[in-house]
């Protein structure tokens, strides 16, 4: 069974179903209200559970009820989650969402406890996390801490896949040598590089000047459009499928705790990613973040829908 770990944030996630955004000062009914569990690492984690990976977590919730539910759900999904530490006088992390009727989202996030995920936390997991196939990260904690982990897993010749979300120019190109996989979104690889990202050529010149900086694949990630991958001996476009969305929320933690599975599970990088797109591309069709994420027989039972196989 493939074996992965997440070293990141969990929220819970506050999702309002809009008509459309209120104006400034104004006042608007909107039709819809739910609470779910989220967070990018949390998300990436349940997603690669629910497809059948053994799954550990290292993460901090708040003395709160948002912590128990957060680890309650852990618990539910089969995610190991002994490292995820309860932070006393915080708040847990909490995410107030707004879905449009065309699926879009917009996503505020208070970070709470995930601030308090720390390099010792980190070591603390050390014997568990080595134990795994892949270790996963995102920004919603501490940049240390990111930095931490991808220089522990690169001196003990473990895979990271870096999910620069949400993406922040503080971040250190430098310190992330050797990440074997790196997962930016349209908007952070521009925000990154400082270069325009609409074309698909575009897309890959900004991605190989993160190769020249020493990443050693960046998967660019399209939305509809698919995924880019680019590597120093070329790139490859893999398209998604089409369906119609019913939120979109979370659909990036889809398509990488899928990847992840895929990839621990002995796949080949371009097979991994055709079923990753397929996964995220279901995901949307359903609403909430992790409640939309299927497990293997959902997910076989989509893919016998649309054109590409079933895994
Ligand atoms: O990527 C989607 C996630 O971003 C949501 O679950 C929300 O919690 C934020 O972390």
């Amino acid at each position: 069974m493939a074996r992965i770990a997440v070293v990141g944030s969990n929220m819970t996630d506050l999702v309002t179903y809009i008509t459309r955004m209120p104006a400034r000062g104004e006042t608007l009914e909107a039709p819809r209200f739910e609470i779910g569990p989220g967070g990018k690492g949390a998300n990436q984690a349940v997603a690669a559970a629910r497809l059948g990976s053994e799954v550990l977590m290292v993460s901090k919730v708040g003395d709160d009820v948002f912590g128990r539910n957060t680890l309650a759900n852990f618990a539910e999904q089969g995610v190991d989650a002994r490292h995820v530490g309860v932070v006393a006088g915080v708040s847990s992390g909490v995410a107030p969402i707004f879905v449009e009727p065309s699926g879009e989202n917009s996503i505020l996030i208070i970070k709470g406890a995930n601030n308090h995920l720390r390099p010792a936390d980190v070591d603390a997991a050390a014997a568990d996390l080595l134990r795994c196939d892949l270790i996963l990260l995102q920004l919603e904690v501490p940049l240390e801490t990111i930095y931490h982990t991808v220089a522990l897993a690169t001196a003990h010749g473990r895979r990271v896949v870096l999910n620069p979300a949400p993406a922040t120019r503080e971040l250190d190109l430098a310190k992330l040598r050797d990440v074997a996989f790196f997962t930016p979104n349209r908007g952070e690889l521009a925000l990154l590089t400082g270069m325009p990202t609409e074309t698909l050529a575009q897309i890959e010149a900004a991605a190989r000047t993160l190769l020249d900086r020493g990443i050693r694949t960046v998967i660019a990630t399209l939305g509809h459009d698919g995924v880019l991958l680019v590597t120093p001996e070329g790139a490859t476009h893999v398209p998604t499928v089409e369906v119609t969305p019913v939120d979109t929320t979370g659909a990036g933690d889809a398509f990488i705790g899928s990847f992840a599975h895929f990839l621990a599970g002995g796949a080949d990088v371009k097979q991994a990613l055709h079923w990753a797109v397929r996964y995220a591309a279901h995901s949307v069709t359903g609403r909430g973040t992790q409640r939309s994420y299927g497990d293997m027989a959902a997910f076989r039972a989509f893919c016998a829908t649309v054109p590409g196989g079933v895994p």
